[in-house]
Parts: C-alpha cells; structure tokens; sequence
C-alpha cells in the first residue's frame, strides 16, 4: 500500500468528495472512508440543496441564512455560501447531475422553514443525498482505503504530516502534504439522532487532544420530526419539507398547538419547532404526530419514496397514518474552527470541510438544506487554496506507529451511558444544574482505563458541555433554562 500522498482526504460525504472532484487530476489523493462510503450523514440528507433561485434572491437567501443563524454568522462566509452556491451548483449540473424536473422541464423547488421562498432542489423526491452521493462516487477519480478509522493527526510544531489510522487490523501512518478532515458531526454522542452510524466526533476529540480549537459546540440543531421509536441507531427523519408542502404537527386531539409558540406554526424555524415540541409535551404529556393528509397518496409515492417506503417497513401506511414524532439530534453548527478556505487555526496543511468545521456559516442555527451546499461551495475553496500551496517546501518527518488500546470491554456501557447523559444535559433544553453535573460525570469517565475511541467521544462531548456552559442566555439552537432540574 501507498503511505505517501500529496492529499488525503478523510471521508466520503459532500464535502470530501467534491474535495477530490475539485482537486487536479494529476494530484495523488486518497480519500479515507470510515466504513462503506456511503455511511455518511451526505447519503441519508432528504430536502435537498438550498440555493438562490437567481441573482436577485441572492440578498433573501442571504437574509433567510443570517436570521436562521440568529446573530451568530460571520456575514463573509454567508456571503460566500450564497454568492458561490449557484455557481458550484451550475457546476455539478453541468458534469451531467440531475435535480427533478416537472413536464417542462423546469427544476422543481421546495421550500422548508424559515425559507421566504421556494429555493431547495431536490433530486429522486426524497433521495437527495443518496443521488447527489453516487453521483460523486461516479466521478470520483482518486483511490479510496474503506474500512479505515483515522486515530491520530501527524503534526509537529504546527505543522500537519499526516495521520495515523487503524485499518485491517493494523496501526500505520500515511502520510501526505495536506490532509483535510471531511469527517462530518457528532450525531452517535446523542441517544436519538438522525446520522450514519459512522458519525461519532473522532475528528473533533483528535482535535481537542492536540488543543487545536473547537467553536460554538453549544449551537447543536435538533430536527424536530423524526421517528425514533426504532431498534435502529440512526432514527428515520421525516423531511422539513413535508411541512414545506403542507403536513401539519398535531397534538393526540388533533390540534395544532405550534402556533401557541410561534405565529409562523409548522414553518418557524427548527429551533423553535423543536424546542416548542419538547416544552409541549413536558408540560402537557401528551403525544405528537406529524400529519400527512394534505397530500394525495399518488403523489406522496412520488414525491416522498424514501418516506414512503422505509415508514411502510415500520408498518405506516402514509400519507394515511398520523406518525409520532420527536425531536432528535440532526446536525452541529459547532465545530473545529477554520477560516473561509477551511484552514485550520494553529495548524499548517491541516484544513476542516462541511459539518465538521465551523467558519460560523451557520451562526447559531442552520438554516434548512444550506449543509449540502456549504459541503459543495467550501470544499471547493479548500482544493483551491490546495492547488496554490502543494508545491511550498515540507520538510519530511517521521512519527512513531504506537497507539494505545481503541477500545476496551467496558467502553459499550460508558458509550451508552454518556449517550444518555448528552441527550438528557445537553439536549434541546438544558441548565446549568444538568450540565454541571454532566461535566462532572464526563471528567470522571475520562479518567476510567477506556479506550482511545471512547476517550475521543468524551473529550468531543466535554466541549459541547463547556460551551453550552459558557454560554448564559439562549441564542439559536442553545437553549438554556434559569433554575432547577428540568
Ligand atoms: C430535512 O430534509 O428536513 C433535512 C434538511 C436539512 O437538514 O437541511
């Protein structure tokens, strides 16, 4: 096997793919994949890709975004996000990339919260992600190592060489020029959440131990209609833009209370939604559904397949059954702090791609659909700053291929336990009593003789809690009570 390239890129989602799609042909890359490729949050995503309509609704996409992220942006990525998103997008299309089209062939967009206007393409209905994924996979013309879990960045005197992995059960190094993490979030720290399986913050924990820094990992989002009463890991989300279509979030009587909490009802945005769910039925007890029957089953079928046919599994008979829902985790705002070529802080040759990273894109809220394009329009500013530096002078340095033992045969029920401890400290309402005790509790693991993984997903974890700490007042997706014990 090669152990010298000039890029490696780990993970296969949007943004690590159209990283090497937007790389030179003659570069040597390696792209990294945890499992299969497709276990990433790029292939489950449904709504689709938000994107300005045309140049004049740059300037609404541009406000929908800053008012989602509540204050929290920084306006230059947003501006980038919005300005270069139709052309990275015109791009993708023009490689052969379809989005659903009706009769005449005009691209059909849907809307979600908090969009003033119809702006997210879509591709096979519902199957977004899974289209725009194969598509990349199709035109990908670098080698991928499967299998292969990154456990440790090379890097010496703010310098990056490298990484460490643990692949056919071996430790290697594999060294490269420039390595950019397109790894994604921190869904698998949270008991209920819509991610791949393979999304567990590795990435972020490898980055807290070489005190490179995380940012605004109290601003995680919670989607708020997804079914999580499954045996599976990842619960099944249910699109925002059902309700962009016109489903409704009914109590067990059948009543709309949304509106109790916001005037916009099932198109506020997925903060409110979400926390409004979890108040409700706090206070309330009772059950909520997402109710389907605006649409027409033909179309449903149409439009929704993937809904259609994974509830149908479950035993729903949509758009006909009312679903039960509940918030879950879907995707973090916060992340390993990089500039707007995805650039490290403190670290040379070291860049951050996609959800992994936090250039404050999405301040303290994601407005929907906008990760799919920040995935294509950042990843391709890091092959550019790539392509301008890959030639400058490095010199070559070895590291050692030791690694301390990745799992240990108590971390399952410490994994679980802190997957319970997040969901319930550091969910969607938290306080300081809950997430002082948290901390307390994630400290006392990490000194437990666990291993390196689990370590990782605690010193990820400790982040979001020191941060939601920190911060004192709500803002966004960071929702923080006054007072007791929720
Ligand atoms: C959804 O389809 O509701 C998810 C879209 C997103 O997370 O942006």
């Amino acid at each position: 096997m090669k152990l010298k390239h000039d890029v490696i890129i780990i993970g296969a989602g949007v943004a690590g793919l159209h990283t090497a799609l937007s790389l030179d042909d003659d570069m040597d890359v390696l792209v990294l994949s945890k499992d299969y490729a497709w276990e990433c949050n790029t292939f489950y995503a449904q709504g689709g890709v938000a994107v300005a309509v045309d140049e004049e609704d740059i300037p609404y996409h541009i406000k929908d975004t800053l008012n989602a992220g509540a204050g929290l942006c920084d306006e230059g990525a947003v501006d980038i996000l919005c300005h270069e998103g139709p052309v990275v997008i015109k791009e993708f299309m023009e490689h052969g990339f379809e989005f659903d089209k009706d009769r005449d062939g005009n691209i059909l967009y849907t809307k979600e919260a908090a969009h003033s206007r119809n702006r997210i393409v879509h591709a096979g209905g519902d199957a977004t992600g899974r289209y725009i994924h194969k598509f990349l996979m199709d035109l990908l013309k670098f080698p991928i190592l499967y299998n292969t879990q990154v456990t440790d960045l090379l890097i010496e005197d703010g310098e990056c060489y490298g990484v460490r992995v643990f692949h056919n059960n071996e430790i290697f190094n594999i060294y490269a020029k420039k390595v950019v993490i397109a790894s994604g979030g921190v869904g698998s720290v949270y008991e209920y959440h819509t991610n791949a399986r393979t999304i567990s913050s590795d990435m972020q924990g490898i980055c807290v131990s070489h005190d490179i820094p995380l940012r605004d990992m109290e601003m995680m989002q919670f989607h708020p209609t997804v079914f999580i009463k499954s045996s599976a890991v990842r619960k099944q989300l249910l699109s925002e833009s059902l309700r962009g279509e016109g489903a409704k979030i009914v109590d067990e009587d059948g009543r709309r209370f949304l509106f109790d909490y916001d005037k916009r009802g099932e198109l506020s945005p997925r903060n409110i939604v979400s926390q409004a769910i979890f108040d409700f039925q706090q206070k309330t007890g009772k059950k909520v559904f997402l109710d389907l029957n605006n649409f027409e089953e033909g179309f449903f079928m149409k439009r929704f397949p993937s809904i259609y046919f994974n509830m149908g599994n479950m035993g729903y008979n949509l758009p006909i059954d009312l679903v039960p829902i509940s918030p879950a985790f879907h995707y973090a705002m916060g992340g390993i702090k990089s500039d707007l070529f995805g650039r490290v802080e403190g670290v040379n040759s070291l860049y951050v791609v996609g959800e992994a990273a936090n250039t404050r894109v999405h301040g303290a809220n994601r407005l929907a659909s906008n990760s799919l394009l920040e995935g294509f329009v950042f990843s391709k500013r890091v092959a550019l700053d790539i392509k301008l530096t890959l030639k400058e002078h490095k010199k070559s340095v070895e590291f050692d291929e030791v690694e301390p033992s990745l799992i240990k045969p108590s971390d399952k029920d410490l994994k679980n336990e802190l997957r319970d401890l997040m969901w319930r400290s550091a969910g969607i309402i938290r306080n300081v009593n809950n997430l002082q005790k948290a901390l307390i509790r994630v400290e006392e693991m990490l000194k437990l003789p666990i291993g390196k993984l689990l370590r990782l997903r605690l010193l990820s974890s400790r982040e979001i809690i020191k941060s939601a700490l920190a911060r004192k007042e709500s803002l966004g997706a960071h929702y923080i009570l006054k007072g007791d014990d929720i």
